[in-house]
């Protein structure tokens, strides 16, 4: 079961590149370890997963407003978040092969909880009891020094011209949520909202990941989606169920199998947190945290209330009561997205004669190419004109992809792998009937559509 499992991530990672999904970063130099770039149907998929959560979180939401925070931000923002002095995991090297690890990963894999938020002491108490048991994923030799956290923080040089810009060193951020909170006070001076409401911002973050591994899962750079909504003490407990409910059902709705979802309690909470939840998806390596979804309590504004001097308290216009709202935190990361999607996609079908194809069977709406627009035959004018002219008309309203490479059969077997859930095929008839071949990526059948109908007919069916 573990070894088909490993092969399904092989067989991703393997398509994603073959098919422009994904790319190793800077490849042609080796690459860059737990960087990735999108390609060309990587970044039409990466940008129809932000569209849907834009569309669930912030347009369905008439309380929801949008926020594009930049990266750097002063310094002293992530003093107040804690990041400075806590954002850490255990890192621990191998003696024999200096391979660097994540303890608390190590202790997860031989059946030990453990996790990040344990003292250096917990973990190394728990490393020195089941050290027999760690292995090196590099060398499979057991012989670690102790854990130290490492802090996670991606430091640089951005405004500091001293030659020494380690001693104070800006940050790129290690969370989107950030700036949502130093803009708590400008999102409700300058537009309409009253607590409860909530700011979304999709962005990247970076981190000093220790270990580089499971593919776009974790990365060094990487996109969130978050989503913070502020509301009043009381009421904090119940806001947070609505959202647990709400965000697991964002998953179903947007076509994920309901079988690789489930639901993580954290036990080990950090100190201001009073719930979190994780929602986790069935990966190629088992069920992984997807999202994360927070009752950070009022840490947050009081953090950065303390730490600027300006007081992010909030006045209720009726009650006129004066209190400092309490944050529930929605927070997923792009890539996990897109590779939960990928995982939940990816099929292998018995086509007949011994023959097997990949298909990508993504929810429609998700899919990089809606419709895929052929001419039966390249060298054939009349055809690729009619062709074209369906294709010119069908891109102004579904993403479209005209192909004239090789056989018909080819370009099935390609758009499969790409996920396109229909193809629209101009034969020799088509120049007598004015109809056309569509052909349906999960069923595989054909049917005869004339031209004039299909805008209806996708309509109908890419919803
Ligand atoms: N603001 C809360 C926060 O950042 P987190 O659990 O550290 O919480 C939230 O991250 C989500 O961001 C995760 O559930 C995951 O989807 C994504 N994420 C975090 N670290 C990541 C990494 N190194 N690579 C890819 N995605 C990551």
């Amino acid at each position: 079961m573990a070894q088909e499992k490993n092969d399904v991530m092989e067989k991703i990672v393997s398509l994603c590149k073959r098919r422009g999904f994904v790319y190793p970063s800077s490849e042609i130099y080796g690459g860059f370890a737990a960087v990735y770039d999108f390609g060309p149907y990587g970044v039409e998929l990466a940008k129809n997963i932000r569209d849907a959560w834009w569309q669930a979180m912030v347009r369905d939401h008439d309380n929801i407003v949008g926020l594009d925070s930049a990266i750097f931000m002063h310094p002293k923002v992530w003093e107040a978040s804690g990041h400075v002095g806590g954002f850490s995991d255990p890192l621990a090297e191998c003696r024999e092969c200096h391979a660097r690890a994540r303890v608390d990963h190590l202790l997860e894999e031989a059946g030990v909880f453990a996790d990040e938020k344990m003292t250096e002491e917990e973990i190394n108490a728990l490393l020195a009891e089941n050290k027999d048991k760690i292995a090196c994923p590099k060398c499979g030799k057991k012989n670690f020094t102790e854990a130290k956290n490492f802090n996670l923080l991606v430091k640089s040089n951005l405004g500091n011209f001293t030659g020494d810009w380690t001693k104070e060193p800006t940050y790129l951020r290690g969370e989107t949520c950030q700036g949502i909170y130093t803009n708590f006070k400008n999102v409700l001076d300058s537009s309409r909202v009253k607590v409860p409401f909530g700011i979304a911002q999709i962005g990247k973050a970076f981190r000093n990941e220790i270990t580089a591994r499971q593919y776009i899962f974790r990365t060094r750079e990487f996109e969130q989606m978050e989503m913070q909504y502020f509301v009043e003490p009381s009421t904090a407990a119940e806001a947070y169920e609505e959202w647990r409910a709400k965000r697991f059902q964002y998953y179903i709705d947007l076509g994920l199998k309901k079988e690789n979802l489930r639901w993580h309690q954290h036990e080990n909470l950090v100190f201001y947190a009073k719930a979190a939840w994780d929602i986790e998806y069935n990966f190629p390596f088992g069920f992984k945290e997807l999202e994360g979804v927070h009752n950070r309590s009022d840490y947050d504004l009081t953090q950065h209330s303390k730490f600027s001097g300006v007081d992010l308290s909030y006045r209720d216009p009726q009650t006129n009561e004066k209190y400092m709202p309490w944050i529930v935190e929605t927070s997923v990361g792009v890539g996990r997205t897109f590779l939960a999607v990928l995982t939940d996609a990816y099929t292998e079908e018995a086509v007949g004669e011994g023959d097997t194809r990949i298909v990508m069977k993504f929810p429609k709406k998700l899919a990089p190419v809606q419709i895929a627009v052929f001419p039966l035959m390249k060298n054939k004018q009349e055809l690729v004109e009619k062709a074209r002219g369906i294709f010119d008309e069908l891109k102004k309203t579904f993403r479209c992809e005209f192909d004239d490479n090789g056989n018909v059969g080819k370009r099935y077997r390609r758009q499969d792998e790409i996920g396109t859930p229909y193809c629209v095929t101009v034969d020799f008839e088509s120049l007598e009937d004015s109809a056309v071949t569509i052909r349906n990526r999960d069923t595989m059948q054909q049917e005869r559509i004339v031209v004039s109908e299909l805008q209806k007919y996708f309509a109908e069916n890419l919803r």
